[in-house]
């Protein structure tokens, strides 16, 4: 989700309290419910999860959250019930009946919210009119989830609403389904997963084949999780998210096998020539991304943060060189990452999410945090020009309701 403007405070309580505020500002009265859910950072495990591979995610500490309350006096001429959405940090309001719910132009926010009050309507729950603020503090076009974090939060609020739970997988499918059919982004299970299961402390391997989570620990106060925004909005993603996807489709078809997860390296390389340059080196990519995955996983388990570390680099340089997703300022970034070394508290880096601009994310060593984050800055803002924005985070909370 690209957008300007991403002025909510950072933490919980103080988005919380913006969406609160707006609320009353907005439609005059103490909103009922107020719902959160999680952006998310991914460690490792990139282009993996529509290959029916492994990722390593983890909730951020930067929440979309959306206060509503019921509208007795809200009716649609045709339908009867509507739902009014305002937000100040994404841009604007808008009303929408909850008959059949109408795509708004491609690259509006208001999809993403469309798309969940299609998936509700579609499974039968009758909606009530309601009116609701969002504030996001996740910042928007980073490659962070912005969007699977706005979903997350309407679905939940939707479940808020009416007082029900629907399984939380099925919840984070629908928001899947709804980037895909709203926002046309034929994107994987992993965003919306990460908002949905993310839990304090730990990682989450995710086998997006069965759909299993295997919480991996992550508690020690020696290494800090840090995210680099290179304030270079990933505009190509959506046309090569696409491209990409369908590559590894037509490799698998060559390749005779439901995904590339059935592919090993040595199966690759025998079939290398027919499949030719491109297509190999994207199912490269695919099936050695999902070898680091599950050997960061086990790295971490047993706190070796250098493999762990080194594997963050191979993963940047593969998404680079033969997945083609990086770009030349993410590329400084992790370039500057290496050079500060192990030596200088960096363990790891690489870009995270999509490509094409947005964050990297590095492994850091706590008591150096300062030293690589001053760094990072000043020899980012002297070769690039543009001051990249950076924060420290550790794994946070799935959605959830604050106040029902
Ligand atoms: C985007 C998609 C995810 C995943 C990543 C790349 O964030 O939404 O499903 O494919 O790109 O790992």
């Amino acid at each position: 989700m690209t957008n300007p403007q991403n002025v909510a405070s950072s933490t919980l309580e103080a988005c919380a309290r913006q969406a609160d505020q707006h609320f009353v500002e907005t439609f005059g009265c103490k909103p009922r419910w107020l719902v959160a859910s999680p952006g998310r950072v991914n460690l490792i495990g990139e282009h993996t999860d529509y290959n029916e591979g492994f990722v390593l995610p983890m909730a951020i500490d930067r929440y979309v959250v959306v206060a509503a309350d019921i509208n007795t006096e809200l009716s649609g001429k045709n339908s009867g019930k509507s739902a009014v959405f305002h937000s100040a940090n994404l841009g604007g309001s808008f009303r929408v009946s909850l008959g059949k719910i109408k795509k708004s132009v491609p690259g509006n926010w208001t999809n993403y919210v469309k798309g969940v009050l299609a998936g509700f309507l579609e499974r039968e729950f009758s909606l009530p009119s309601f009116n609701a603020v969002i504030q996001s503090s996740v910042p928007l076009g980073g490659g962070l989830s912005s969007s699977a974090a706005l979903e997350v939060s309407v679905a939940t609020l939707l479940e808020a609403l009416l007082d029900t739970s629907i399984l939380p997988k099925e919840k984070a499918l629908l928001c899947q389904q709804a980037e895909h059919q709203f926002a046309g982004v034929p994107c994987g299970i992993m965003d919306q997963f990460s908002s949905v299961f993310g839990q304090e402390d730990a990682l989450m391997l995710i086998d997006c084949r069965s759909q299993e989570i295997k919480p991996i620990a992550f508690t020690s106060p020696d290494v800090t999780i840090l995210i680099t925004n290179s304030s270079v909005d990933h505009e190509l993603a959506g046309s090569e998210y696409r491209e990409r996807r369908q590559q590894c489709e037509a490799a698998a078809k060559s390749l005779g096998v439901p995904s590339l997860r059935d592919v090993t390296l040595a199966g690759l390389e025998k079939s290398s020539t027919e499949l030719g340059d491109t297509i190999n080196r994207r199912a490269r990519h695919v099936i050695s991304e999902n070898i680091r995955t599950l050997h960061a996983a086990d790295a971490i388990c047993a706190e070796d943060w250098n493999t762990a570390g080194e594997l963050m680099f191979a993963s940047h340089d593969s998404l680079r060189d033969d997945y083609e997703v990086s770009c030349q300022e993410l590329d400084l970034l992790v370039d500057i990452a290496r050079e500060i070394g192990v030596e200088g508290g960096v363990y790891g880096s690489r870009m995270t999410g999509g490509g094409f601009g947005g964050c990297t994310v590095s492994l850091v060593k706590t008591d150096s945090l300062a030293s690589v984050k001053q760094t990072l800055s000043s020899r980012y803002l002297k070769s690039a020009g543009i001051a990249p924005r950076l924060f420290a985070t550790r794994p946070a909370r799935g959605a959830h309701v604050i106040r029902a």
